[in-house]
């Protein structure tokens, strides 16, 4: 089924004609297939956190509430170790990894502000602590901040993966005058040879990621996980950018970061999480 699924995303890749291929793999009982099929059927354009339920299912079942707790905990030792005072959440989300990390460490910041783009800032806002929220893209609050504005950590969690890599440096250099530390939590995926096996890997963990929803599999492959593996494969936003965590250090090295500590935080079915903390 995943092979038939790998073909067809290899197709949309090259913006060929995907259907007969995920008409097989549907046809074999692939739900990402279906899902695809969907997307492709209304030409969607859909952003994948548009959809906040789909995303706020997603996170919330499947093989997350592990990964989360497994996060904030990492999280909430880490703000004890450095006697965090004024923290920054990047594409914090809805809040998933960052209210638990603040409900059990012994030394909560004073304050925290937080950045998202999307709708999802809504049901965060009514419950965050002391600071501020802004609904803007990191590059876009980056270019409208103060230059003496400073936090003493500012932290993403599976949120740099979603800006395109040129972006992404060129934002993490100017992060770097208003933080002392940088925490980033990403997965470590694998580097791959070929395309084939590119696409092999796309078929089998997003379909490994959708059958974990028994009732909710439509919705969360419907509605978060097509939009971003279609991003992914065209290079479009919502999109993916994922990568190794050794090119995630290399990355903030050259943004001239110094890499402090890299810590395994859970291994997930999509791949290992890990912790990368870096002095700015
Ligand atoms: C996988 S979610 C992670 C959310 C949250 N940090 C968590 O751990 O649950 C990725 C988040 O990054 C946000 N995002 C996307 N593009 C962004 C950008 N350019 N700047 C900041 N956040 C962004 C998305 O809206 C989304 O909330």
């Amino acid at each position: 089924m995943t092979d038939a699924l790998a073909q067809a995303l290899r197709l949309l890749a090259d913006h060929g004609d995907a259907r007969p291929w995920l008409a097989k793999a549907r046809d074999e009982g692939s739900l990402m297939a279906a899902a695809l099929l969907d997307a492709v059927a209304g030409e969607d354009e859909r952003n994948a956190y548009d959809a906040p339920r789909a995303f706020e299912v997603f996170i919330r079942a499947g093989g997350n509430p592990p990964l989360y707790t497994a996060v904030s905990a990492a999280l909430a030792r880490l703000y004890e170790q450095l006697g965090v005072r004024c923290l920054l959440d990047i594409g914090v989300g809805d809040g998933m990894a960052l209210l638990p990390a603040l409900g059990q460490t012994r030394r909560a910041p004073n304050t925290v502000d937080v950045i998202e783009p999307s709708g999802l800032l809504d049901a965060l806002r009514p419950r965050l602590p002391a600071g501020k929220a802004w609904q803007l893209t990191l590059q876009a609050f980056l270019a409208q901040l103060a230059p003496e504005r400073r936090w003493d950590l500012a932290q993403a969690t599976f949120a740099l993966q979603s800006i395109a890599p040129g972006e992404r440096l060129a934002a993490l250099k100017r992060l770097r005058r208003h933080v002392t530390r940088l925490a980033i939590v990403e997965f470590d995926v694998p580097a791959f040879k070929s395309a084939d096996e590119r696409f092999a890997s796309l078929a089998r963990r997003y379909e490994l990621a959708a059958r974990g929803y028994d009732d909710e599999a439509a919705l969360v492959a419907g509605g978060f996980l097509a939009p971003m593996l279609l991003g992914q494969l065209r290079a479009t936003t919502p999109s993916n950018y994922e990568q190794p965590i050794a090119a995630w250090q290399d990355e903030l090295v050259r943004a001239g970061y110094r890499v402090a500590a890299t810590t395994h935080v859970h291994d997930y079915s999509w791949a290992p999480a890990w912790l990368i903390v870096a002095k700015a």
